[in-house]
């Protein structure tokens, strides 16, 4: 532990009296700070952090996602005893260590070889296996090839102007007038979480224009503080996942830029000034759908893909990305079941994935232009308003 966090900062590992741990250890400062406060660090907030000491926590979190997606791997294959009450995040077994020297691999190719760009990631050897592949196959050589679309997108000659694909979203919205009209909205939804887990949770979404809107998933057994919530006011969010390495957790790396995005998606006239640079990519498929694509870059780095359906012309999924030092940080979210609902199409199941878990949403009931009490896009801990 380093000098200046023994003066701010004692983390105190805390039994919860929860079976199942996914992990347990919350950060508690000395001075009354926790890492529901924004701006700290991963540095400040943890141990035994030697490469990534700099990192947002929000986005540190989502690179140990990122490193998992990566190898193919979970927590456990680098913590010792991680997914038991026993785990100890700051132990350093081998593979721990494998994985630090390669993030300053990674680093040190971007930087000799690529002239600083972030070209090579964890992901571009390892493509979700632990020990990457030498040698071609003849089935690459000779068959179909691999199912990746591009990432970033340079452009593509004889394209449509984004504009017309946002444009035609719009219309197929509703229309300008009504979906500029719209200014907030209340729902009750069920979720389902990844593999079955955190099944049967009852959830609120409320969304109020232009930037505020928040989640709150209150599962059965549990109550008050450990509903799993992502909140974001227009200026502050958090992210409120029970029985995970902190907890409540305040956003202030890339991680607030993509809550703010998904906070305005949901005002979707405002597609155009939150996002900037925007261009479109070659068509794709979703589910066996063709889909037109338009790229935009927002605040910080932030960059967004929307994939529309070139028959309905609606949004069927964004990927949005932050940023890390070992590769862009995806959060995907994918719509279905549009219904009218006072003149404006709106989404009733969507499934929100990032590196952390996955959760599907049905939307039971929805009002357009309701009030919302301001509080409930704040602290999740501090919400009363809980499903
Ligand atoms: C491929 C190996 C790998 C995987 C998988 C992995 N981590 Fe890590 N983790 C690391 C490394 C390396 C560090 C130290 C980073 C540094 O020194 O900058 C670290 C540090 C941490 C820390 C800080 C611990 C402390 O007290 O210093 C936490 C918390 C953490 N990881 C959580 C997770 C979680 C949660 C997962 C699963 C979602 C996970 N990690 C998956 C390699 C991994
Ligand atoms: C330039 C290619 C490349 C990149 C980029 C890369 N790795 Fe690796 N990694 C390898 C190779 C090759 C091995 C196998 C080494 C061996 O077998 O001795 C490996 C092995 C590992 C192992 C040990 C696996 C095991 O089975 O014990 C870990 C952990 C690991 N890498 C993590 C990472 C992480 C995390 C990143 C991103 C920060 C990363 N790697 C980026 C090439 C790469």
């Amino acid at each position: 532990m380093r000098a200046y966090r023994l003066q701010h900062w004692i983390v105190v590992g805390v039994c919860l009296a929860v079976p199942a741990l996914v992990g347990i250890g919350v950060a508690a400062g000395a001075g009354g700070q926790t890492a529901a406060e924004p701006g700290l660090t991963a540095g400040e907030v943890f141990d035994n952090v030697q490469v990534l000491q700099d990192m947002p926590v929000d986005d540190f979190l989502a690179s140990m996602g990122l490193m998992c997606a990566s190898l193919g791997w979970d927590c456990a294959n680098c913590h010792v005893n991680a997914g038991t009450r026993d785990v100890d995040w700051a132990a350093d077994p081998p593979t721990k260590i494998m994985a630090r020297r390669m993030v300053r691999m990674v680093d040190a190719i971007n930087r000799d070889h690529f002239g600083g760009r972030q070209v090579v990631s964890c992901f571009t050897c390892h493509h979700s296996r632990d020990r990457p592949l030498l040698t071609p196959t003849m089935e690459h050589a000779y068959g179909a090839p691999p199912l990746y679309s591009d990432d970033l997108f340079a452009g593509v000659p004889g394209a449509p102007a984004p504009e017309t694909i946002l444009d035609k979203y719009i219309e197929a919205l509703g229309g300008a007038q009504r979906v500029d009209a719209l200014t907030s909205y209340s729902a009750t939804a069920t979720s389902v979480g990844f593999g079955g887990f955190g099944g049967g949770g009852s959830v609120r979404i409320w969304a109020q224009a232009p930037d505020k809107r928040s989640t709150v998933i209150a599962f059965p057994d549990a109550q008050g503080r450990d509903n799993s919530a992502r909140t974001y006011d227009g200026s502050a969010g958090w992210i409120n996942t029970p029985l995970s390495v902190l907890g409540e957790y305040a956003l202030s790396g890339t991680e607030l830029d993509g809550a703010r995005f998904d906070a305005m998606v949901a005002f979707p006239g405002q597609l155009g000034e939150v996002l900037s640079v925007l261009r479109v990519g070659y068509p794709d498929y979703i589910d066996g759908r063709p889909v037109e694509v338009v790229q935009g870059s927002g605040p910080r780095g932030l960059v967004v893909t929307l994939y529309f359906d070139q028959e309905t012309g609606l949004l069927t999924r964004y990927i949005r990305y932050g940023r890390s030092p070992i590769g862009r940080l995806p959060t995907q979210v994918d719509y279905a079941d549009y219904r009218e609902v006072d003149g404006v199409m709106i989404p009733h199941q969507w499934t929100f994935s990032w590196l952390d878990g996955r959760d599907s949403f049905e939307i039971t009931n929805i009002e357009l232009n309701v009030p919302i009490d301001e509080s409930v896009f704040g602290r999740p801990s501090q919400i009363d308003a809980i499903p």
